[in-house]
């Protein structure tokens, strides 16, 4: 096998992060791997990123890329503090200047906030092709969740972020701003053309307290038995499904302190004057 991938869920928030190998070179690429986050205390762990960096010390890698799906609405990334640890280049699709753009209004943060996405190191284009070690990953844009969705395709594998989700669960949500459902199912086609056999591994899944998460499955699965978008599903039956569905769903729990901390590159806020850090939650009557 030319690459390896290892995948770990985090239960709290159900993402899953993914390490990349090419089994040449031993150069990897750390895909959405994430902090935890306790709202209550405000409290922030790297239990969950230490274990990525073991693996890539442990495995003697190099890390070349920090890779983001999108700005994730449901988790903090711990992309800098990954880079602090192993190195790599932070990545994301371009439309996060779009979410930037919208967000720096939502926080009310200054126009000293950039919305050109240079927090990040990399921006990708649509169709874009970079170099792991001997692989070579095309970045696919997979709007319609977000405006920043791209999927990561290396040979028979994709890394979809938030498009689809296991079989039984169906898709991402598409009610956040820049979300657009009749967008997000032209994606997924998208995803699907690329072949029956194509293995896609997730971001989330949400299995009980004894169950193992779905990590990855075929497109041939989703496309027979996908309960939101098989191939049984026109457009306008699954724009409308998803509507219906989203018009039902909570706001995520960690919405404002995910948002703003992934908008920045993963760069938590910079200290008051009292040396201290803080999160804002816009607040609305
Ligand atoms: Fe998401």
């Amino acid at each position: 096998m030319r690459y390896h991938i290892e995948s770990f869920h985090h239960r709290p928030t159900g993402t899953l992060s993914h390490i990349l190998v090419c089994a040449h070179s031993k150069q990897c690429a750390i895909i959405d791997p994430c902090y935890d986050f306790d709202i209550f205390s405000g409290r922030i762990g790297t239990d969950s990123a230490d274990k990525l960096v073991r693996y890539v010390q442990g495995n003697n890698l190099e890390c070349q890329w920090i890779l983001e799906t999108h700005a994730h609405a449901d988790h903090l990334t711990s992309a800098q503090w990954i880079k602090k640890q192993v190195g790599g280049k932070i990545a994301i699709g371009e439309g996060i200047q779009k979410v930037q753009l919208h967000f720096r209004e939502v926080f009310g943060l200054s126009d000293s906030f950039p919305t050109d996405g240079r927090q990040f190191d990399y921006l990708f284009k649509d169709q874009e092709e970079f170099v792991l070690g001997e692989l070579s990953i095309k970045v696919i844009a997979t709007p319609g969740h977000t405006n920043d969705s791209v999927s990561y395709q290396v040979e028979d594998s994709v890394f979809v972020g938030d498009t689809v989700f296991a079989p039984h669960r169906g898709s991402a949500r598409c009610d956040f701003p820049g979300g657009d459902a009749a967008t997000l199912y032209q994606s997924i086609q998208k995803i699907f053309d690329i072949g029956e056999s194509t293995h896609l591994y997730l971001c989330h899944d949400y299995p009980g307290e004894n169950e193992p998460p779905v990590i990855c499955v075929t497109v041939a699965d989703q496309i027979e038995s996908n309960v939101q978008i098989s191939r049984y599903v026109s457009l306008e039956e699954y724009v409308k499904k998803r509507t219906q569905r989203d018009s039902g769903l909570a706001i995520p729990k960690l919405l404002y302190p995910s948002i703003q901390v992934n908008i920045n590159a993963g760069h938590l806020p910079e200290p008051n004057n009292d040396g201290r850090q803080y999160l804002k939650i816009p607040i609305k009557f």
